[in-house]
Order: structure tokens, then C-alpha cells, then sequence
């Protein structure tokens, strides 16, 4: 099942151009999204893989404190080699945050620190990201930031890339501390080292980090197991049940991936949901809410629910990348790119009892046309609702005209040609600032690409001010980290954070990230 016959599948979307992703009509969110061009030849088989939703869907355990001593959480993470069933019929080696993918979650309360200690027992220098957390540049995980192996030593390139890092060069272990002196949110961690996060990430290096507040805690929402986070990721195996991942160079020192993948970045035939291929998920017939997060290296998914709830409109968005909204948004579908978040609910009962319902990702045929399945239980006493309103509505941004104060154009240039990606012709450059930017301060950015780059950007979050020149969609609403560029290109109102130092902006299609689509930020 959903075995990657190497590279037949990925013929598919390399040769569509970009990912193959179809653009119905009238659907304005979509806008950036190049219509599917299928090779002669090549058809999808109908219907869902075969043995999906026979196991079911993990939870990614809590993390314990190994201390709560004078306020602060602290934590150890072992990052380590595991084994584990992504497949139904044979164990996988992964790399963990504790040896398992996803890592364990870690809640936090907003205002309360939390330390992470963490200790490389893999073969690689890692670093750690707070992918949306609003931390110093020294703890944010600098992607030169290096946290040698354990068993290891420096070598001189990697001793010499550390220098251009903010944090300098740690061995076998290191501490990350979070203030989470921010809005609740769901955020997630992962590697980030130069050059590597996408095979890093893709083994498995990725796990949800939760801050709450007292906000959230005041509204009606669904809780415990009906708060479920779903880290969204596809993969292709060898025919021996091991990843495959097209690196260009097999001994590790060069980045990338090899032609044929270097312009879709890795994409996988197999959705895999917290860790399991296609699982499926007892639902009561009662409201939940559903963190959803897209940790793919370079797939976006369009996500609905089939069949739809009576009366449609199944999901409805409570919070974006960095937190609530100020009241709930209701779609029939929506699009996740890699990186980004979207808080939802779904009103299970809404459907009979016994009905079942399949998580669509309605861009792509054959196999990756397939998330999860929810099977919907009996009606049970539920006093979780939907709020009307949610948080209150956040001050309009300092500035919301005129000319843009930055333009940045992402481009991965022509396709089957593995040049370096750029953005403003440029690919990552160590040693040089490519924005220099007032702590505190709010900046109209104008982003552009060849479709289709979601970008991230660190030490700071930003509000969509307009999508392909227009207004912004009812999904736009909201803080954010990461956005998914149109054709049209998109402006933002980027306010940075007070920390002042050096971060990175970058594609979070991995794979593009890792060849030079990156770029440095500094906050002064
Ligand atoms: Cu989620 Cu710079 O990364
Ligand atoms: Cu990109």
C-alpha cells in the first residue's frame, strides 16, 4: 500500500510543474494553484489505498516535567534513532524527539517558561525550532545554531558555519528556554539545521508544542481527548519499508535532492497522520477540536470532509498559526501548506451515528487523495459550542497603505534544473543581512513567487493584508507565521518582535529551504 515505486508517482507532480494541484472554479482561496496536468499514461487508481483505515489514529503522549522547580517546566529530550510502525505490515526507522515521530507534545502556559534540554544521540548535527514562538534569536534555533552529536566532534566546515550562527557551537546537548510569553497557539518544533532540515524533518524530527491561556481556557470549547492535534505528513518508502528520500549527495555533505525532485521538493504517495499511514478515528457524535498541522516537507493539501455534514460548511476555523481568531470562520474545504496551522472544529453531530467520514485532500489523485477517516459514534452529552466570538478583535495594523517598505520574490527557477533556490535572486548567504528591521516596529512586505512557496518567517508574525492584490480570504484572519504565496503574490503587515538580533525567512518547502530559498532578518 502506498509503497513509492520510486519514481513513477513523483513523475506525476514533477512533471505537472509545480505540484499538479487542480484549481476549480470559483474557489478564490485557490487562486495560485496551477491546474493538473496529468502524463499520458498515467491514472490513478480509484478508491482509498489499500489497508487504509484499518489502525487506529495516535495521539502524540504529554510530555512530564522532569522539574517545575521555581516556575519554570523543564524537560528532557533525547533526540534518537527508533523504530516504528508508520506502515501496517512493517516497522520503519525513524529519528525521534524521544525516539518517536511525532515527538511528545509539550503544553505550556502562557507567561510560564519551559525549558527544553535537549541531547543529540543521532549521527548529525540538529538544531531546534519553535516554529511560531516569539523567542530571543539565541533560543529561536538559528539554523547554524549546531548541537553537535553526542559520540562526535567538530569538524572544521561545521566549526566554521557555527561562527555565523547567534548561539555558538554545543556539543552532545544543549538547553532551548521559551518565555511563551505569548497568546495561546498551536506551534510545533522540529530541526532546522542548515542545509539538512528537510531529511532531518522527514525522518521524523518534529513534534507540537501547546501554549494555553486563560482566553481559551474561558470558552466552551471541546477539551481533552476531543482536542486533537493531527500532524499532517506524507512519505515513500522503499519496497523494504524503510524512507526514501532522493538526497543528491548519499554520504551527506551536500544538500538537496536529486533533479527530479528538487523543484516539487519530497513529496510521498503515503498521508501519514501522527505517525500512522491513512489511520481512522472513533469520533462521538459531539463537537471536537482538531489542531491541524502540516509538517510535510513540501506537500499542500486541500482538505474536506466526504461526505459533508447535512447543510455543509463541516469545518470551522477557531485559530490560525499564532492563535484564536476573533470569531469562528466556516468552509466547506481549506487549503494547509506546510508549516501552517489551522485550529478547527468539527461538529460530529451533525452526522447519523455509524456514518463515515473521510478526510479528502481533494488536490491530488490515487493515494495522497486520502488523510484519515472519522467514524462517527453514538450521540453522547456534550456541553462543548461554538463560540460566536473568540478573542477580542486585534488593533488594526499601524499601517495599512501606501507603497510597501520591502518586496521579496520567491523563485525556484526552471524546472528540472537543480540551480539554487532564491529569493531576490539570491540564494542563503552566511554572512550577509537581507533585512534590517526596527525591533517593535510594523513593515508592509510585498511577497511574490513563482507559485507556489509557503513562507515563514521568524522573530516576527504578520497579518494578510492582500491576497493576489485583492482582499484577503476569511482564512487570511488572524496572526501567522507561514503563508502560502499565489500567483499574485500576497501583502503583509510584519510586526517584529522586541528580540533583537539576527533570524532566518525562508520557503518551508523544505527542500527549498535547504538549497537556498532563506534569507537573513535583522532586528535591530
Ligand atoms: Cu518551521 Cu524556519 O521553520
Ligand atoms: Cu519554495
Amino acid at each position: 500500500m502506498g509503497r513509492l515505486t520510486d519514481r513513477r508517482a513523483v513523475l506525476r507532480w514533477g512533471l505537472a510543474g509545480t505540484l499538479g494541484l487542480a484549481l476549480p472554479a470559483g474557489t478564490a482561496v485557490l487562486a495560485g494553484m496551477r491546474p493538473r496536468v496529468t502524463p499520458a499514461g498515467a491514472s490513478a487508481p480509484a478508491g482509498p489505498p489499500a489497508g487504509a483505515f484499518t489502525r487506529p489514529l495516535p495521539v502524540p503522549p504529554v510530555l512530564s516535567p522532569q522539574s517545575t522547580d521555581g516556575g519554570v517546566d523543564r524537560y528532557e529530550i533525547r533526540q534518537t534513532v527508533g523504530r516504528q510502525r508508520l506502515l501496517p505490515d512493517s516497522d520503519t526507522e525513524i529519528w525521534g524527539y524521544n525516539g518517536m515521530f511525532p515527538g511528545p507534545t509539550v503544553r505550556a502556559r502562557r507567561g510560564r517558561p519551559v525549558v527544553l534540554a535537549h541531547r543529540n544521540e543521532l549521527s548529525v548535527p540538529t538544531v531546534v525550532h519553535l516554529h511560531g514562538g516569539a523567542v530571543p534569536p539565541e533560543q529561536d534555533g538559528h539554523p547554524l545554531d549546531y548541537v553537535l552529536p553526542a559520540a562526535g566532534s567538530a569538524d572544521a566546515e561545521l566549526a566554521a558555519h557555527a561562527r555565523h550562527g547567534v548561539a555558538g557551537l554545543a556539543t552532545g546537548s544543549r538547553e532551548y528556554r521559551y518565555a511563551n510569553d505569548q497568546p495561546a497557539a498551536t506551534l510545533w518544533y522540529h530541526d532546522h539545521r542548515m542545509g539538512f532540515t528537510g531529511p532531518a524533518v522527514y525522518r521524523g524530527l518534529a513534534g507540537f508544542y501547546l501554549i494555553h491561556d486563560e482566553v481559551e481556557d474561558a470558552l466552551p470549547l471541546p477539551r481533552e481527548r476531543r482536542d486533537v492535534p493531527l500532524l499532517v505528513a506524507d512519505r515513500a518508502f522503499a519496497d523494504d519499508g524503510s524512507l526514501f528520500y532522493p538526497a543528491v549527495d548519499p554520504t551527506g555533505r551536500e544538500p538537496g535532492v536529486t533533479a527530479l525532485y528538487h523543484h516539487s521538493g519530497m513529496v510521498g504517495e503515503t498521508v501519514t497522520v501522527n505517525g500512522v499511514a491513512w489511520p481512522y478515528l472513533e469520533v462521538d457524535a459531539a463537537l471536537y477540536r482538531l489542531r491541524f498541522l502540516n509538517a510535510s516537507n513540501a506537500r499542500p493539501y486541500r482538505l474536506e470532509l466526504d461526505p459533508p455534514p447535512p447543510g455543509g460548511s463541516g469545518f470551522v476555523q477557531i485559530g490560525s498559526d499564532l492563535g484564536l481568531l476573533p470569531r469562528p470562520a466556516h468552509y466547506d474545504m481549506f487549503v494547509l501548506s506546510p508549516g501552517e496551522r489551522y485550529d478547527v472544529l468539527i461538529d460530529f453531530s451533525r452526522y447519523p451515528s455509524g456514518t463515515r467520514v473521510v478526510l479528502r485532500n481533494n488536490v491530488a489523485e490515487g493515494d495522497p487523495g486520502y488523510v484519515m477517516r472519522f467514524d462517527v459514534g453514538a450521540k453522547v452529552a456534550d456541553d462543548a459550542r461554538i463560540p460566536a466570538v473568540l478573542t477580542p478583535e486585534p488593533a488594526p495594523p499601524p499601517r495599512t497603505t501606501g507603497t510597501a517598505d520591502r518586496r521579496f520574490s520567491f523563485f525556484s527557477g526552471a524546472p528540472g534544473v537543480r540551480g539554487p533556490a532564491m529569493i531576490n535572486g539570491q540564494a542563503f548567504g552566511m554572512t550577509r543581512i537581507d533585512a534590517r528591521v526596527a525591533a517593535g516596529s510594523t513593515e508592509i512586505w510585498d511577497l511574490t513567487a513563482d507559485p507556489i512557496h509557503p513562507v515563514h518567517l521568524h522573530g516576527a508574525r504578520f497579518r494578510i493584508l492582500k491576497r493576489n492584490g485583492a482582499v484577503p480570504e476569511p482564512q487570511d484572519a488572524g496572526w501567522k507565521d507561514t503563508v502560502f504565496l499565489p500567483d499574485g503574490g500576497m501583502r503583509l503587515a510584519v510586526e517584529f518582535g522586541g528580540h533583537r538580533g539576527r533570524y532566518v525567512f525562508h520557503c518551508h518547502n523544505l527542500e527549498h529551504g535547504d538549497t537556498g530559498m532563506m534569507a537573513t532578518l535583522d532586528i535591530t
